[in-house]
């Protein structure tokens, strides 16, 4: 019987699709991520290893593995994996992209619209009873999203989604990328992004290339004016930088679903700050998405197991 290792708490009925595959599963069960050491110990029979963005699959997890043909993530993001050394090894790498952008690019908005018109903010306002003033003109005044100009950090498939929205919200698009895209918005350099930009969105990968893109040069390029969104991996910001600069008004405001550590400690002085809104890695977490993301991640890794073709392959 072939062995798979499911390395984070996943849905029970894709679990049970495993065994009824005529595998053999091994399965992690706690929202705490396993160790290193129960990974090792467990991958060194398995067949194929479906893991989530929480595990950290490196050179010595890969080395524990004797037998391992497939690993399938839970996730677009593969940052959490080492893909070339899995490569060189002939490891197959299956992952869930497509099934995840509409629900990631409409966080984006959410986050775009909440931290622009100030929503969490009114309703802690409301929670903490300090709505004790009548209505006024001039009463919680946030920015205007209509009319402004949406700086896409990025352009892949989210980015894409980004730009379909901005359109229906009357924003002007422009963005940032290695490579010129095929898209209904302006390619422009990044300092010209930040300093022109209303609000910064990144859809980056993380990678070498990406890591801290925006440090404290790039918000300082920005307008005092400007948001800035992130729901892709907390790394690619400076969050020191970007503290700093919200603490001084450098920018305006940031809406931030991703962090440089998951989950942020209670102490995270972002936590104090007004002008942020916070959502815990919740970009592609509605009911629909995770049970495709679920679908894809199980029958990449059958595929893998099976030497067939993946839905999603790198
Ligand atoms: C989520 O962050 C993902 O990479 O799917």
């Amino acid at each position: 019987m072939q062995k798979v290792l499911v390395s984070f708490r996943f849905f029970n009925e894709w679990i049970k699709f495993l065994k009824d595959n005529g595998l053999e599963v091994k399965a992690w069960d706690s929202p705490v991520p396993p160790s290193k050491i129960w990974i090792k110990e467990n991958i060194s029979d398995a067949d194929g290893l479906l893991c989530s963005l929480v595990n950290r699959i490196d050179r010595e997890v890969i080395d524990a593995a004797k037998k391992l043909k497939v690993i399938s993530t839970f996730s677009v993001g593969y940052d959490h994996i080492d893909v070339n050394y899995a490569k060189s090894k002939k490891i197959r790498i299956g992952y869930t992209p497509e099934v995840l952008t509409d629900a990631t690019a409409d966080l984006i908005f959410g986050l775009i619209l909440a931290v622009a018109r100030r929503i969490v903010e009114g309703d802690r306002l409301i929670r903490f009873g300090k709505w004790n003033q009548p209505w006024t003109p001039d009463f919680m005044l946030g920015t205007e999203v209509n009319g402004k100009v949406l700086g896409i950090v990025g352009m892949g498939r989210i980015g894409k989604a980004l730009i379909k929205r901005a359109k229906g919200f009357g924003m002007k698009v422009i963005y940032n990328s290695r490579t010129k895209k095929d898209v209904d918005a302006e390619f422009v350099d990044l300092d010209y992004l930040a300093k022109e930009s209303d609000f910064v969105v990144l859809a980056v990968d993380l990678n070498p290339t990406t890591y801290h893109i925006v440090n404290k040069d790039f918000i300082e390029k920005m307008k005092r004016s400007a948001f800035l969104i992130n729901a892709s991996r907390g790394k690619v910001i400076d969050e020191t930088a970007l503290t700093e600069a919200l603490k001084l008004g450098k920018i305006r405001g940031a809406a931030l679903d991703v962090f440089e550590e998951e989950p942020i400690s209670s102490d995270n002085p972002l936590i104090k700050l007004e002008n942020v809104v916070l959502t815990p890695h919740i970009g592609s977490a509605t009911y629909e998405t995770r049970q495709k993301m679920a679908e894809v991640s199980v029958k990449n890794l059958l595929a893998g197991i099976k030497g067939e073709q993946m839905i999603y392959e790198l």
